[in-house]
Order: structure tokens, then sequence, then C-alpha cells
């Protein structure tokens, strides 16, 4: 990894628009599902970075946007200096989804089924015209199926998606993204569809890809423990905004944040002799609907911090550094953390 920013999100949203009720329709009121509300962070060339949250914080939509399946409401992401969500020429962004790919979270559902894998791999190279031979086509396929391991080769070329294991059939999606040499690779809980046996080997296969094409890949998780494994560092998003940023060991052995630190408490311990059993995330209630956020700090209904200065006539606390690109978004948290407070 070096310094070098490959992407940069600043000040994303995206509010989806809710069916308005009719006395809604005539005084003129809208309202909105703040899905992204606010979000700002930067990619390095070659790291992997993750984005760490419940179900329904706007994960996905991040990525969607990031891959411009979505318009943004408001914001920029700037790839390689260029602001993406001012594309309109279906040429740009063309090119544009030639440097970024996404792995969904079911591979079996962004497959067609009456596609083998040999087709499943050459779709990319015929829409983005990027081979003249059939030889050539099956070159970059071969290549694209010995880097994620589906060896021998022939044995998986002319097989339907249905003929593979879960873990088999991420391995082809992962193959297709790297068809076109992208630099950036999205992958959605690209392991949580898989069995429990096998999603390490498909991260530890997937890290490998990431080490050997230097490419860079925003991991997109709810899952704590397999981030920590695999990320360099981690953004941990709740009701659309990133509330904690940093270096993912820092995060994990010094959380600052009141929503981290539960987090953290609710990953299962191996214990001896014992099943792993999941725990509680030690935080009151429900996550709120991302249709009615709440007032000032939108954590404050489920921590256990809360104190009134923490919504009371406050907006949402901003993001800060706390320390060595360690940044944190909470109003208690040097009290909290006993950091000093010229620290
Ligand atoms: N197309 C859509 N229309 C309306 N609401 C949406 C749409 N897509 C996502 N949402 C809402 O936006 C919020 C964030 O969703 P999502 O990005 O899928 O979260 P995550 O991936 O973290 O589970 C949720 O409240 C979800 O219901
Ligand atoms: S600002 Fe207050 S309510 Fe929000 S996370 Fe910090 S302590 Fe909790
Ligand atoms: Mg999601």
């Amino acid at each position: 990894m070096n310094d070098e920013i490959i992407l940069s999100v600043k000040n994303l949203k995206k509010w989806f628009p809710l069916r308005r009720t009719i006395e809604e329709f005539f005084s003129g009121n809208r309202r909105w599902v703040k899905a992204v509300d606010g979000i700002s962070f930067d990619v390095k060339r070659g790291e992997i970075f993750s984005l760490i949250g419940e179900s329904g914080c706007g994960k996905t939509t991040t990525g969607r946007l990031i891959m411009k399946l979505e318009e943004a409401t408001d914001g920029e992401i700037i790839f390689k200096n260029e602001d993406i969500t001012s594309f309109t020429s279906a040429e740009k962004v063309k090119t544009y989804k030639e440097h970024v790919q996404m792995v969904f979270q079911d591979p079996y559902a962004s497959m067609n089924p009456r596609f083998r894998v040999r087709d499943v791999l050459s779709e990319p190279l015929i829409i983005h015209k990027k081979v003249h031979t059939l030889q050539e086509r099956e070159d970059l396929v071969r290549r694209a199926l010995e880097e994620v391991k589906l060896t021998p080769v022939e044995e998986f070329m002319d097989r339907y998606p249905h003929m593979l294991s879960g873990g088999q059939r991420q391995r082809v999606a992962t193959a297709r993204t790297l068809i076109l040499s992208p630099e950036l690779i999205v992958a959605d809980e690209p392991v949580s569809m898989i069995d429990l046996s096998t999603r390490a080997e498909i991260l530890h296969m997937m890290k490998e890809v990431q080490k050997d094409l230097q490419l860079t890949y925003i991991y997109i998780t709810h899952d704590l423990s397999t981030a920590r494994y695999f990320c360099d560092r981690i953004a941990v998003m709740y009701l659309g905004r990133i509330v904690e940023l940093g270096n993912a060991d820092e995060i994990i052995e010094n959380p600052l944040h009141p929503y981290t630190k539960a987090l953290i408490e609710a990953v299962p311990e191996p214990l001896p002799g014992k099943e792993n059993k999941i725990k509680e995330i030690p935080i009151k209630g429900e996550v709120p609907s991302a249709a009615n956020i709440p007032k000032g700090c939108r954590f404050h209904p489920r921590c256990i911090y809360a104190e009134p200065k923490c919504y009371e006539g406050v907006e949402d606390p901003d993001l800060v550094e706390d320390s060595n690109e360690h940044f944190v978004a909470c109003y208690r948290y040097k009290e909290i953390n006993n950091v000093a407070e010229n620290a």
C-alpha cells in the first residue's frame, strides 16, 4: 500500500423518496429514507478498506454509488482525480466500469444460469470489446480461472453455475471481476452466503489475488471478525454515517465510539471446550429507521453513555481525528475513554 489516494468520497448522500400520503402530496412535503447521509473517506491504492455495520446502515448503497449503479443525491466520488458523480456520457461511465468492479453477496443471483463458466467470464470481454480473437478470449478466461485457483481449468470451463459449490461460484464471480484488469474492486459481503467452513479459504484467495495483482478493495461486511483478518483500515457505519474510522488493528484493540465497542463486544470468542456463542450486542433497542433519524447524535437512543448534551440543540457529531488517522464521531469519546483533553 502507498499513500496515493485512488478513491475519495466527499460528503456523499443518497436519499430515497418515501411514497407520499395524499396530505403530503398537497402540502408539498417530502419524506426521505436517508440511506447514506453525508459520508467522507479516502481509499489508498493497494489497501483493503472495509465498511462495517449492521444491516440497513447504508453499506450496499455506498457500494452501488461507487459503482455508479445509483446516482448520488449530493456529494462527490473522486476516482483518480475525476468526479464520477458528474459523468453523464455513456462512454465515460463504461470506461470507468472497466476500472472498478463489484463482487456481489449472492454469486448465484449475479450469474446467468444458462451460461457456462467460460461464457460468464467472456461476457465482460465482449461487452467492453476487449479481445479480437477467440484465442485471446480463451487465454484471458484461463488466466482468470488460474488466478482464483479453479484448476485444472478444463474441469470448470464448461460447468453451469448450478454445478458449482457456493465457494466455487464466488471464485468464478471474483474471476469475472478480474478479467478486465480493474484497479478497484468493491466486494459486498462476498462470503456471507458461503458455508462457514469455506469462508476463510475464499477470503484468503481474495487476499492473494489482491497482493498478486496489486488491487485495491472496498470490503463491505457486517462481520467484524473477518474484517480484522482481511482489512488494512475500517470505517464503522451507523444509520448512514461513519462513526469511527482507522487502522483495523487500532479500531479493534482501541475502539473509541460506543457503537464500535458494542460491535466488538458482540463478536463471539472461542471458549475452550465450548461452542462459539453469538453474544447479544450490548446496546439498547433496535436500529431506528433511516426514514426517521434521531436528532442530535443519531446513535443516542441506543447509547448507554447518552446525555442531554448529545442530542439537545446539537447537530450530529462530526468525525474528528483523535490521533494518528484514528477518527471518531462522538461528543463524549474523551470522557468515556479517558483520553486526555489535550490529546
Ligand atoms: N432502492 C431503495 N429504495 C428505498 N430505500 C432503500 C433502497 N435501497 C436501500 N434502501 C434503504 O436504505 C437503507 C440502507 O440500505 P443498504 O444500503 O442496503 O444497507 P446495508 O447494505 O448496510 O444493509 C435501508 O433502510 C434500506 O431499506
Ligand atoms: S455523542 Fe453521546 S449519544 Fe452519541 S455516541 Fe457519543 S456518548 Fe453516545
Ligand atoms: Mg447490504
